[in-house]
């Protein structure tokens, strides 16, 4: 398989073509932004690390019998994926009060609810991917009743893996975005990925921060807490 020319840039990857119609590159930078590219900066290897760590996340998720875009890493920043037409909506899960919720509702951050939340946002740069319902994602058409369905049953089974995985390595899954795309053959897939990049993880025991909200808050070792969770995840999985 030989890569072609690059399809997409966004903030953290770079999608190309290639010469299979079906399969795409992706390509783990090490930019990172926050607040809508408000802030950035470039955290030294973090393409590395979170390309490590969302393969092994894909990997369980695969066995869980989740499908995803996920099929092959192929070096220590590229992954071939099955080439889907990204939903244009960011599904995010909440099991602990974190975050743009806990500011947005006046609730203090690491409350426990008493029911797992679901938030949809629509993908949109220029409107900084405003919170939405499923009606509006209806109207907007960026999915059918039936698609966000499927979407938040596939959800639920990837938050119990996720939470479940973890657990195993002493990690709070706080709260994570994921997205999804259609395969050529109508199929919802996972896509994107799954790293520190795009979800809050919390250490069990002292609820120390592990996830990109070291860079956004300011709290150092960034690069540190990305290491940690490939270290941890690896004597589980790796
Ligand atoms: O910003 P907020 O608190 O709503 O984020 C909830 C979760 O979704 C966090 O884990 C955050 O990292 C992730 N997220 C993301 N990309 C976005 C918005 C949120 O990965 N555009």
């Amino acid at each position: 398989m030989k890569q072609l020319e690059m399809l997409y840039e966004g903030k953290a990857k770079q999608v190309f073509r290639t010469d299979d119609p079906d399969k795409i590159i992706i390509h783990y930078k090490d930019a990172a932004t926050a607040f809508n590219n408000i802030k950035k900066a470039t955290i030294e290897n973090k393409g590395v690390l979170n390309n490590a760590i969302s393969t092994l996340i894909f990997k369980e998720l695969h066995k869980a019998g989740v499908k995803t875009h996920y099929i092959e890493t192929i070096n220590d920043r590229d992954q071939v994926c099955r080439r889907v037409t990204i939903i244009p909506l960011e599904v995010i899960v909440r099991n602990v009060i974190a975050g743009s919720m806990a500011q947005r509702l006046g609730i203090e951050e690491g409350t426990q609810p008493s029911n797992v939340i679901f938030d949809i946002c629509y993908k949109k740069d220029e409107l900084g991917d405003p919170l939405i319902n499923d009606h509006h994602a209806v109207a907007l058409g960026a999915a059918t009743y039936e698609e966000l369905n499927e979407m938040y049953a596939m959800t639920a089974k990837i938050n119990e893996v996720l939470k479940e995985l973890f657990l195993k390595m002493n990690i709070k899954l706080v709260d994570f975005k994921i997205e999804f795309g259609k395969t050529s053959d109508g199929e919802i897939v996972l896509a994107d990925e799954v790293s520190p990049d795009t979800c809050r993880l919390w250490d069990a025991t002292t609820n120390e921060k592990l996830d990109k909200d070291r860079f956004r808050r300011d709290l150092g070792k960034v690069r540190e807490a990305y290491e940690e969770i490939l270290a941890r995840l690896q004597k589980i999985v790796g």
